[in-house]
């Protein structure tokens, strides 16, 4: 059973300056919620209920928004504002919450092996809240988790992508063993266009096996002098069985300005205006 999923939410969110200098990129709204909670409701729907999160300095926010606002419940309760409230109640009251802080930036790969005091040895789910994805029937985590179960492998959430597009993503390379199911034979983080094994990009859902901290506490820096979890990734591919899934969904990069007005627009007409008036 997986219970865990680990948020890395440390980031600086350069992108985003100045609305990211004193607010934690992950807070940014996508219409009326910010963009971490989409990603912890996609964890609780597939049943990843204790959730890790792995913070830095300048993310105080983020903790308090997973914990009840006294005053807040005070000045609402019993008032027709009552219902904007609904959603967050939700997830505090499915979800524990837990933090621990990753004091300096040294990659994904340093950010999960920071994450391991919280996970122990276990298996566990990881979010990248930046991606948020939108899906008819389960979310993108439970499609994982669903394989998992079957394979008890690592499996990473893949789709494909404009070759123009490819060095902005971890690439795959594999051999499809089941419809949109690959088992990993390469994996490079970000590489030029003519270096990419394939256009099939890792998107920011992952479940890990806890062997993955074993195999990070030996991984040097690579791409940008960070420690990769791509990098990681290939390693345990080549010992063990890592599998990558093209997802049923459709994703939205809300790391960068482009795709996260896309992802506003997409939220505000497809989601919030339904649920509003329906
Ligand atoms: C990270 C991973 C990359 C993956 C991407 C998905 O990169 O390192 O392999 O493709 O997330 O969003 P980042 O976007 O954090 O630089």
């Amino acid at each position: 059973m997986i219970k865990k999923c680990m948020f890395p939410v440390a980031g600086y969110g350069t992108r985003f300056l100045p609305a990211t200098k004193s607010m934690p990129k992950e807070m940014l709204p996508v219409v009326n919620k910010p963009l971490v909670q989409y990603g912890v409701e996609e964890a609780l729907d597939a049943d990843l209920t204790e959730i890790c999160l792995v913070t830095g300095r300048g993310k105080r926010a983020i903790n308090d928004f997973f914990d009840i606002s006294f005053e807040l419940e005070h000045q609402i309760a019993g008032t027709d504002k009552e219902p904007y409230l609904a959603s967050i109640r939700d997830v505090i009251a499915r979800g524990k919450f837990a933090t621990t802080r990753q004091s300096e930036m040294k990659g994904l790969g340093h950010a999960i092996l920071t994450g391991e005091l919280l996970v122990g040895n276990e298996p566990f789910g990881v979010v990248l809240a930046d991606d948020l994805c939108v899906c008819e029937e389960q979310g993108v985590m439970a499609q994982l988790v669903e394989i998992y179960r079957r394979t008890k492998c690592s499996v990473i959430a893949i789709e494909e992508v404009d070759e123009a597009e490819v060095s902005k993503f971890g690439v795959i390379a594999g051999v499809e063993e089941e419809p949109g199911l690959y088992a990993v034979t390469d994996m490079v983080e970000k590489p030029e266009a003519k270096d990419a094994p394939s256009n099939l990009a890792i998107i920011g859902r992952y479940v890990l096996t806890p062997y993955i901290f074993e195999i990070l506490r030996h991984t040097p820096p690579g791409k940008n002098g960070e420690v990769q979890l791509t990098d990681a990734l290939l390693t345990m591919a080549k010992t063990s069985k890592v599998l990558a899934y093209k997802f049923k969904g459709r994703r939205f990069d809300c790391g960068s300005v482009d795709g996260y007005v896309e992802a506003t627009n997409y939220v505000y007409k497809n989601i919030y205006l339904q649920d509003k008036f329906s």
